[in-house]
This record gives structure tokens, C-alpha cells and sequence, in this order.
């Protein structure tokens, strides 16, 4: 990063238009080719554009297009589409039941507040070699349904990312979904990990899935992410498991020509021998644990067409920006003029002077900025105030119940001396806060995973942690 960039800021001006239909939005990226962008939850195409990256003249949101925002499964498989949060995905029952591997993957970003914002078409289309659903999607022969102005095509997720930050869709295309095969009959899956800390992307990762017959396996896929270019397969090493009877000796001969598929770079995160040798690991741990859940999977129902579908997008109206920003802050009803490149926090501390938000690093790692969108945990760094039309939005100072009173946890964070500093205490309140909504009784483990994305510096999280597990623990007679 450039010393000198100002993360608290988006400098450059741009057009921001919410289509509402994905011919809409093609039609948009058709007309402005180059300078246009899509827009999805942001969380690497603001991250650039803060740091001075790239600054393209036009942002097409495409959170408002109700299409990309549906799970659906069919007798094929499983589509997703491409605004689905990483979140939902990583909640989605078949896909934790179907696909163990795109579920681990899900659990294995950064930080709540990321899953929440960030999509799968974003994290696809961003062509990092360390993006996490990419192995999984790969290793289960996943397609990208792509629509441009001639109509759809398909290319398999593999062959999606051509180069760091490259990928095969022209100007005026966008993907629009990812299509999963139906999991066959002993198959089993697996995704795994190694990060710098938890709320990091990856030094390596990894990602298997086989088909079992008795003790062979008959079909194998393992892509490993970090260690080239792009995600790569290991075609090696999946020919070596395919003609041989699943056993210790080629468990380890299959990862050992893993690693011979990988090219990796020493870097700021790591080494690349030791990225070769943690390829090796993840191979072998990754191939025993798809190998314990052959079987396992929940045997797939005799389905007819369409069964689930879950809308999870936004309202859909179309609107003119600027100038007619509304949302409920803090229960008030607020409207505003706003430009495009005004950010949520921007508008939050210096229009609305509620400064409970805090500026940490500007870039989505710190947590500091952390506010409720609809109940959601969400980075005010990084959220375009624009999008947030029509939300409800919560800050620390609306925490307070509506008769004046502390919430039970600022409460608690007074009893549990959990008030470390009044820099980062904000917005883990305010992340706490949505854990408690969704998980009421969360153990020690789950509290401290779902903050992994609120950086404390000083004393630690223990306090923090107590004064979170006394709030859920009130129908627990026997934790204090
Ligand atoms: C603190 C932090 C932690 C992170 N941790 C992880 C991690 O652990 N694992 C990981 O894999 N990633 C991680 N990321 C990266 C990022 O969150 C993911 O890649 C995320 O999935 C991006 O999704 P998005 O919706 O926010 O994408 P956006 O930022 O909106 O878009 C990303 C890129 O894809 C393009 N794009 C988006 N949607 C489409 C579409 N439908 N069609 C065409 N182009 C499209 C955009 O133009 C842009 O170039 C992290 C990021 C941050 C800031
Ligand atoms: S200021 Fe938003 S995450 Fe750090
Ligand atoms: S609570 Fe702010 S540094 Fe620890």
C-alpha cells in the first residue's frame, strides 16, 4: 500500500447505478465497457478502490438484481447465485450436507462481517489465487454461468481465472450463477486452511473431493489455492488415487506429487518451501477426512425439479442517485443527499454525528467500523452509503433499549470490565451483538470465532468473552 493513501476516504468520483435486472446491468457494462465495474458486496473492489488500485467511472450494484440472490436445488445440483453472501452459503443445509467442502470454505474467511458482505460471484470474479470457495468449487466440477448481451454461456469454475485478477468474462458479461453438479453416490469433500491468524486469507489452502467404491477411490479432484498463479489441480496426484486401493502408501504418494503441481512465490504471508510443505499436509488431511465422509452424506432425495429456493435479495425498486438516500438509524427515520463515493461511516460520524463507529484501518481488517445493517454485522469502511438505501441501520449509540436503558450487553460489559478502550469496543459490541441475536447461548469457541474480525490490542479478549458468555448464559442457571 502506498504510505501516503488515505483509507478513511473513497477520493475519486464515479456514476453508481442499481439495475434491477441482469439485462439491466448487462446492458450498463455493454454501453460503458472498460470503465464500468460490477459491484457486489465490495469487500475487494472498495478495498482497491480506497488503496488507489483501480478507479473505474461507473460502479453497476448488482445486490438489487432478486436472480443472483437465490440457492436453488434441481435433480442436476445445486445453483447459486452469484450475490449470495458467503454466509448463506456456508448455512445452506444442502450444501453443508452435499458439499462439505464449499461449506468449509464458506467458515473459513476472515471474519463474520466478511461472510456477511462478501459473495460468491465477488470472491470468483476478484481471480485471487488465494480466494477460498474456489478450490471447493473446482474439486466439486463446479460451472459459471456467464450472461452478456448475446446471451449465456457456461465455463467450467477451473478455467474461470486466467491470471491474478484476470479473469474470461469480456466488458459487457457478467457471471450470474455457479452451478454444482449433483454429488454422486460415495462421494465426500473437504476444504482446508492455513492462514497467518484466523482473520487472514490464505498462505495456502486446499480443497478434495472423491467418489468411493469399496476400498478404491474411482474419481478424485484436488485443487490447491496460494501456491500458482491461479487455483491449480493436481492432476498428479488424483491419477495416482484413482488406479490404486485407497491405503496409507498412496494417501502419502498422492500428496507428496501434490506438491509437484504447485509453483508457489515466497511472499509477505509466506515462504514457498513452506508453502510446498503445508500442500503436502493439507493433500493428506484433506484426502483422509473426504475419505471418512464417503457415505456420509445425506442420501439425496428423489427430487423433481425445483425445490428450494431462498430470496435473499434486497428490495428492488429502481431509484436516481444521488441525492435521496433514506434509512431508519437507530429506529429514526433519516434521508440525505449523498454522493456515490460517500461511505456508510462517512455519512454516520460526520452527517449524523454519531460517532460510535470508529475509523480503524479503512480496509475491512480491524473491525473498529463495525455497524448493523437489517441485523446484519457490516464494515461502514467499506459499504457505500448509497446501497444502504431503504435499511435499517443500528450504531452503538442505538444499542440502548428505548426507554434510555443500557442494553444487557453494555451492561455486562460494565460488570465483566470488557470496556478495554472506546476505540474497538464499539463495534465489537455491535458484533457481539448480532451473535447473541443469531446464536443466544454461544459457547466460549463461538464467540471467539465470530469476533476474529474485531482486532483488541491491548488486554486481550477474555474479559470480552465473559461478558458476552454472562449474557448468554442467563438461562443457564449454572454459568455466571
Ligand atoms: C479483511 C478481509 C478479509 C478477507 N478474507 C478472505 C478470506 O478469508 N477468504 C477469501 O477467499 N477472501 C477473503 N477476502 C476477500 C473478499 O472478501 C472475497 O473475495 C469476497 O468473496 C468478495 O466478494 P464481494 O461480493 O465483496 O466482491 P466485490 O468486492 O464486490 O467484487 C470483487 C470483484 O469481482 C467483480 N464482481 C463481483 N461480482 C461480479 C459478478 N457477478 N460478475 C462480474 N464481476 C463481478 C467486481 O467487479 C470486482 O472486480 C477478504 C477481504 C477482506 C477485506
Ligand atoms: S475501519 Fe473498517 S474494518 Fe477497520
Ligand atoms: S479493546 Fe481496544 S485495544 Fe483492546
Amino acid at each position: 500500500m502506498n504510505p501516503m493513501t488515505n483509507t478513511r476516504l473513497l477520493r475519486h468520483g464515479f456514476e453508481y447505478r442499481e439495475p434491477t435486472s441482469v439485462d439491466e446491468a448487462v446492458s450498463l457494462l455493454a454501453i460503458r465497457g472498460d470503465q464500468a465495474r460490477v459491484l457486489a458486496g465490495g469487500t475487494d473492489l472498495v478495498v482497491q478502490m480506497k488503496l488507489e488500485r483501480v478507479a473505474p467511472q461507473l460502479l453497476v450494484s448488482v445486490k438489487r438484481i432478486p436472480e443472483l440472490a437465490e440457492i436453488a436445488v434441481h435433480d442436476a445440483g445445486v445453483r447459486t447465485g452469484a450475490t449470495v453472501s458467503i454466509r448463506d452459503i456456508g448455512a445452506d443445509e444442502t450444501i453443508r450436507a452435499r458439499y462439505a467442502a464449499l461449506a468449509e470454505a464458506c467458515a473459513a474467511f476472515g471474519s463474520a462481517q466478511i461472510e456477511v458482505m462478501g459473495t460468491i460471484g465477488g470472491n470468483i470474479c476478484n481471480a485471487s489465487p488465494a480466494a477460498d470457495t474456489v478450490p471447493a468449487l473446482i474439486a466439486l466440477d463446479a460451472e459459471a454461468v456467464i450472461r452478456g448481451p448475446n446471451g449465456e454461456r457456461r465455463v467450467p469454475v477451473e478455467s474461470f481465472a486466467t491470471a491474478p485478477g484476470d479473469t474470461v468474462l469480456r466488458n459487457d458479461e457478467m457471471l450470474i450463477a455457479v452451478d454444482i453438479p449433483a454429488a454422486k453416490t460415495g462421494s465426500g469433500s473437504a476444504f482446508l486452511k492455513i492462514g497467518r491468524v484466523a482473520a487472514d486469507i490464505a498462505k495456502v489452502n486446499a480443497a478434495v473431493a472423491i467418489v468411493r467404491d469399496g476400498d478404491r477411490v474411482i474419481d478424485c479432484r484436488i485443487a490447491l489455492g496460494s501456491v500458482a498463479p491461479t487455483v491449480v489441480g493436481a492432476r498428479r496426484a488424483e491419477a495416482a488415487l484413482t488406479v490404486n486401493t485407497f491405503s496409507a502408501k498412496f494417501l502419502s504418494e498422492a500428496a507428496r506429487l501434490a506438491v509437484e503441481d504447485a509453483t508457489p512465490i515466497d511472499d509477505v504471508r509466506s515462504t514457498a518451501s513452506y508453502r510446498r510443505e503445508i500442500v503436502r499436509v493439507l493433500v493428506h488431511d484433506g484426502l483422509l477426512s473426504a475419505w471418512d465422509r464417503t457415505g456420509q452424506m445425506t442420501p439425496r432425495a428423489p427430487l423433481s425439479g425445483f425445490v428450494t429456493k431462498l430470496i435473499i435479495a434486497r428490495r428492488a425498486e429502481p431509484r436516481n442517485m444521488p441525492n435521496d438516500l433514506r434509512m431508519t438509524v437507530n429506529g429514526q427515520d433519516r434521508s440525505f443527499s449523498v454522493a456515490p463515493n460517500d461511505l456508510l461511516y462517512g455519512v454516520l460520524r460526520d452527517d449524523l454525528e454519531l460517532t460510535g463507529a470508529k475509523y480503524g484501518c479503512g480496509i475491512g481488517e480491524c473491525g473498529a467500523c463495525t455497524v448493523r445493517v437489517d441485523g446484519k454485522p457490516v464494515l461502514s469502511c467499506l459499504t457505500l452509503a448509497a446501497s444502504v438505501d431503504g435499511s435499517n441501520v443500528t450504531t452503538v449509540e442505538g444499542l440502548q433499549r428505548p426507554t434510555g436503558e443500557l442494553d444487557e450487553l453494555q451492561d455486562a460489559f460494565i460488570k465483566h470490565s470488557a470496556f478495554q478502550c472506546g476505540y474497538c469496543t464499539p463495534g465489537i459490541l455491535m458484533a457481539a451483538r448480532s451473535l447473541l441475536d443469531e446464536n443466544p447461548q454461544p459457547t466460549e469457541e463461538t464467540i471467539r470465532r465470530y469476533l476474529r474480525g474485531n482486532l483488541c490490542r491491548c488486554t486481550g479478549y477474555q474479559s470480552i468473552v465473559r461478558a458476552i458468555l454472562s449474557v448468554g448464559s442467563r438461562d443457564r442457571p449454572n454459568v455466571r
